[in-house]
């Protein structure tokens, strides 16, 4: 591990090591792909503004989210079916987020159950939704959540149907038979196992099973179901930003799912600024897409994010090491970061402001 230097260096280690297919479905997206190599290319695009002469010798990325204290302003994003990259799966990512003191966003077709990835970790745990058609299903899963000590639910918008991928229909990608949704009942999954689970059933399986016709009003039912913190994932827009506030969500994740639904998605960083304006700080938003350097997360922050979340690192490191590779990987994120906001002049999260980034 000692020649991998930076998420670059696991990213390409861990396609050598993984079967096309399966390299296919971590890394690709929807349609053209254009809103994946878009989160990119809006991060380079934008320049920082260093202050100098300032004392840095005490860099401190702590901060605290939702109530639970975490080492830097980081987490990992949810992604299905970890077991996919590992044998240890989730249980793996979530023993390394213990170990780095950041939250795990378990995605609902997680591979491992809550209980079990609870057990191998101190991190926050946050649950990952999507709004099945059984709302039987979907209480159940939340109860489970409340019983595995999860602080908060995820609920995924921007996902009424899983979008077409190109790259898995072309490879034929298909879940193998010991890699399922380890936390969804499987009655609930029935129509998966009959089809098959091929990339192209995934996505008969979202049209099935998720519920395509929920609103902002909708919301009211899942919050009465628990107490607990609501995020919605997949906001882009300043209009939905001020919707999801009006209805009450404890948290804002703004995001295009990677570039892997609406393709030609605007980047969720352009998206950021305006959600964050509209938002005046009432909760805490949070962006996701295109992160692979500890730059980008400081200028994500400068944007006013109050965290960033990780998502296809955090596999490569999985897939190459283990628990000890998505440890590598969030450890070399954060040193990044510490090591961009000493040379910018801004050794506590509070200096970063937007003067910081053009
Ligand atoms: C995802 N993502 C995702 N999002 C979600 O809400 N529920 C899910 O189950 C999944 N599953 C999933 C699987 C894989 C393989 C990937 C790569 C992504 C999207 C994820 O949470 C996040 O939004 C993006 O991955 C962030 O972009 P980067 O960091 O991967 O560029």
């Amino acid at each position: 591990m000692g020649d991998l230097l930076c998420l670059e260096d696991w990213q390409r280690a861990a396609q050598a090591r993984l079967p096309g297919p399966t390299w296919g479905f971590l890394q690709g997206g929807s349609g053209a792909e254009l809103t994946v190599a878009a989160n990119r290319a809006a991060f380079d695009r934008r320049v920082l503004r260093p202050r100098v002469l300032v004392d840095v010798t005490k860099p401190d990325l702590g901060t605290t989210l939702l109530g639970d204290p975490l080492r830097a302003p980081l987490a990992i994003a949810p992604m299905a079916y970890h077991r996919l990259v590992h044998p240890d799966g989730e249980v793996a990512t979530a023993r390394a987020a213990g170990e780095c003191g950041l939250p795990f966003v378990v995605s609902m077709f997680a591979s491992r159950t809550l209980a079990d990835i609870a057990a191998a970790t101190t991190a926050p745990l946050w649950l990952q939704l999507y709004w099945l058609r059984r709302r039987d299903a979907l209480a159940d899963l939340v109860r489970r959540a409340e019983a595995a000590g999860v602080r908060a639910l995820v609920l995924t918008v921007d996902a009424p149907r899983v979008a077409k991928r190109l790259r898995d229909l072309r490879s034929g990608f298909a879940l193998p038979a010991d890699v399922t949704a380890a936390n969804i009942d499987p009655a609930a999954m029935a129509v998966m196992a009959r089809t098959g689970e091929s990339g192209s059933s995934i996505q008969s399986h979202s049209r099935e099973q998720f519920d395509a016709a929920i609103t902002f009003a909708d919301l009211a039912w899942l919050r009465a179901l628990t107490p607990l913190p609501l995020l919605l994932k997949g906001i882009l827009t300043a209009a939905d930003a001020r919707l999801a506030v009006e209805h009450g969500v404890d948290g804002i994740v703004v995001s295009n799912h990677g570039g892997r639904q609406l393709d030609s998605a605007i980047p969720a960083i352009d998206a950021l600024g305006e959600v964050v304006e509209v938002v005046a700080g009432r909760v805490p938003v949070l962006v996701d897409g295109g992160v692979r350097r500890g730059t980008d997360v400081l200028k994500a922050l400068a944007l006013g994010a109050a965290a960033v979340l990780l998502g296809r690192p955090v596999l490569h490191g999985l897939a190459v090491a283990g628990a000890g590779g998505v440890t590598a990987v969030l450890s070399t994120l954060r040193e990044e970061l510490e090591e961009a906001m000493v040379l910018a002049g801004a050794p506590r999260l509070s200096d970063v402001d937007a003067e910081l980034v053009r």
